[in-house]
């Protein structure tokens, strides 16, 4: 900090990604979903941010991403605009913001839901140290999830450790289409042990942009019975979930997939994002499920990377199947070995 810059408050947090197994795709009204979703965080895949508010300067947002000043201040401007009808304060300052990934940028996870999640976080902190109101209470989890929805839909669910569902269900009635909830009791131990091998398939190709990929559901001929199929897959996960139950598991993950690339490629315009590769690596994975009889299923982002999850008890076993059948699909034999991972956490400095 320079000269007579006065620093005002600062709130810094890291946050992780989230992978959806039942995926949201299609939106309604303002980053509400189509479909209820559900999902796991990541362990190793996070962003870390620091938020200051300073009073003089005038620049609205600074926005350095890994040191360099970034062209993605833009997008935080237009958030900060939209939700400063909710925090008033938020006119009174400019902002400047610091945030790393712990993954590299050509990874192929999704940045946006561990940014807006660890941005939300902040500007949740530092509304709640305004208003005086306690930080560590079930409120301040759910507006941070309210305010990540806002700037990226899937963000919501990053705020919470392990799984949660964003959307209405008829699981839940504390389930919303504002924010995410947690599913923090009764889900079955073995799921703690829930591995996910990033396979990286091609790491240049432009995914489909989100907004352009939910405005493909607007007049989708599948829309209706995409919606109907989310929910009972919702419902079937859950209670996969809740019993253990490793082969509905496996086919529910497996189906909402496919159903997500389905839906791309059964839109107008089309896209077809898996390649030749991730087909390869798709069906060695079945054959070795039906061959070793080891509970390994595959889930895929908007993108042609496969997710390759597994349990901790039959992590040897997977690793030597990854390092000898699946590493040659890979692109440079890049993957990443994540898991599973817990709430957000502050950072001090
Ligand atoms: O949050 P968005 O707008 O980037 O959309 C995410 C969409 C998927 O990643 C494909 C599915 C999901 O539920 O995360």
């Amino acid at each position: 900090m320079t000269g007579n810059t006065k620093h005002i408050h600062r709130s810094g947090w890291r946050c992780p990604s989230n992978i959806a197994l039942v995926k949201y795709w299609g939106k309604r009204d303002f980053q509400k979903p189509m479909n209820p979703s559900l999902s796991f965080v990541l362990r190793n895949a996070f962003t870390e941010t620091s938020v200051e508010l300073h009073k003089d300067g005038d620049k609205k947002v600074a926005y350095y991403f890994e040191g360099v000043e970034s062209p993605f201040g833009e997008r935080i401007e237009n958030y900060l605009n939209h939700v400063s009808s909710q925090f008033t304060w938020i006119n009174k300052y400019n902002f400047r913001i610091h945030s790393h990934n712990s993954f590299p940028h050509s990874a192929g996870i999704a940045s946006s839901a561990s940014s807006f999640g660890a941005m939300a976080l902040c500007l949740t902190e530092l509304d709640f140290m305004h208003s005086g109101r306690e930080t560590d209470s079930f409120e301040f989890w759910q507006k941070a999830s309210e305010l990540a929805r806002m700037g990226s839909g899937s963000a919501c669910r990053s705020v919470y450790p392990g799984f949660s569902i964003w959307g209405e269900t008829q699981l839940f009635e504390s389930s919303s289409d504002y924010h995410a909830i947690p599913l923090l009791d009764g889900v079955h131990p073995v799921f703690s042990g829930l591995r996910d091998a990033i396979l990286m398939v091609d790491s240049g190709t432009k995914e489909v942009s989100s907004s352009v990929g939910h405005r493909l559901m607007d007049d989708h001929h599948y829309q209706r019975s995409r919606i109907a199929q989310a929910h009972q897959n919702i419902n079937e996960l859950y209670l996969a979930l809740l019993t253990g139950d490793l082969e509905k598991f496996i086919a529910v993950v497996e189906n909402e997939a496919l159903s997500l690339h389905a839906m791309m490629m059964t839109s107008n315009p089309s896209f077809l994002l898996l390649k030749p590769n991730s087909l390869e690596l798709i069906n060695r994975i079945r054959r070795f499920r039906e061959k070793s009889q080891i509970p390994v299923c595959f889930t895929i982002d908007a993108g042609p990377n496969i997710h390759l999850l597994y349990f901790q008890e039959n992590e040897p076993e997977v690793k030597a199947f990854i390092e000898s059948e699946l590493l040659a699909f890979c692109e440079n034999g890049k993957w990443i070995d994540d898991r599973i991972g817990t709430r957000p956490e502050r950072l001090n400095n």
